[in-house]
């Protein structure tokens, strides 16, 4: 498919997925709302793809939030049905992900951006980096899980605070606060990402799609995460992929995944 808001580059069986409106500093419409559930949709169907990466065009901005102009006029019935299908989309829809998805943070990550950052699995921050929720300062509150997936991530005393005063953290302080996994300079953000996707991919990718939906299942109402972890434990050993694990490890050689 041809992408207008986005660019999406397979390497190595890693996908890059690039958020493109540099002028924009890489706000998020609708289209590109749209766009980014197609390319996430593909690559986790593409078997080739074991590793996704998200990121921001220009050396600027990752993306600086939701497209302001796009909802500037929207009343009550608007603005939650931007949330809801923002969330289904694109939101929910990373989170919920088989493929493991890395967010490389280039440069602002706000509102909408930080929010797409935490729906990814992890997190990469360069240093010229900075990321908040700035929402409250537009009246308005984040609407694409801010709230939750922050105070997840975060604890909810630092989350209420950098919800309240909208200001912006660097990566140094969401590196101590748990938000990003990594700093490092922007030139060596992306090696950094794919050194960190070399080391995932190979690994069993069908046990780490169990591992995502284990870990996530903490995360879920009404659901409990141990029970999903006995199931999809028991699962794994059903695949060809934990014959392959356990037989490479006893005969002293490398494991070749299949993910089967
Ligand atoms: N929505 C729509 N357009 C946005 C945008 C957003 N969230 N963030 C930036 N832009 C646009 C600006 O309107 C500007 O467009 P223009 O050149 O056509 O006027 C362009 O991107 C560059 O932004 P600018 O504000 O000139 O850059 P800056 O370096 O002075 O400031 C920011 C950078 C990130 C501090 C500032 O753009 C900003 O505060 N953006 C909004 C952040 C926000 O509130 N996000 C949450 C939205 S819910």
């Amino acid at each position: 498919m041809k992408y207008n808001m986005i660019l999406s580059d397979f390497s190595d069986g890693v996908t890059t997925i690039t958020i493109n409106r540099p002028t924009k500093l890489n706000a998020l419409n609708s289209a590109t709302i749209f766009e980014l559930h197609t390319a996430l949709k593909a690559a986790e169907s593409d078997l080739d793809t074991k590793v996704i990466i998200i990121t921001g065009s220009g050396e600027k901005a990752f993306v600086a939030g939701a497209d302001i102009s796009e909802f500037a006029h929207f009343d009550q019935t608007e603005g939650r049905s931007l949330s809801k299908e923002g969330q289904d989309l694109l939101f929910d829809f990373i989170e919920n992900l088989s493929t493991p998805v890395i967010a490389a943070v280039n440069g602002f990550a706000l509102g909408g951006g930080l929010e797409l950052a935490m729906a990814a699995h992890f997190r990469l921050a360069s240093t010229n980096a900075r990321m908040g929720l700035p929402e409250v300062s537009l009246g308005l509150i984040p609407g694409y899980g801010g709230t939750q997936r922050l105070a997840q991530l975060i604890g909810k005393g630092r989350a209420m605070e950098m919800i309240m005063t909208a200001t912006m953290i660097d990566g140094e302080k969401a590196l101590a606060y748990g938000l990003v996994n990594h700093v490092v300079p922007q030139e060596e953000l992306l090696p950094k990402c794919f050194a960190l996707a070399d080391k995932i991919k190979s690994n069993s990718s069908l046990a780490i799609s169990a591992a995502i939906k284990a870990v996530n299942a903490n995360f879920a109402d009404g659901v409990n995460g141990y029970d999903v972890e006995i199931s999809e434990f028991g699962k794994c050993f059903d695949t060809e992929d934990f014959e392959e694990g356990t037989t490479a490890f006893l005969e002293k050689r490398k494991a070749k995944f299949s993910g089967k």
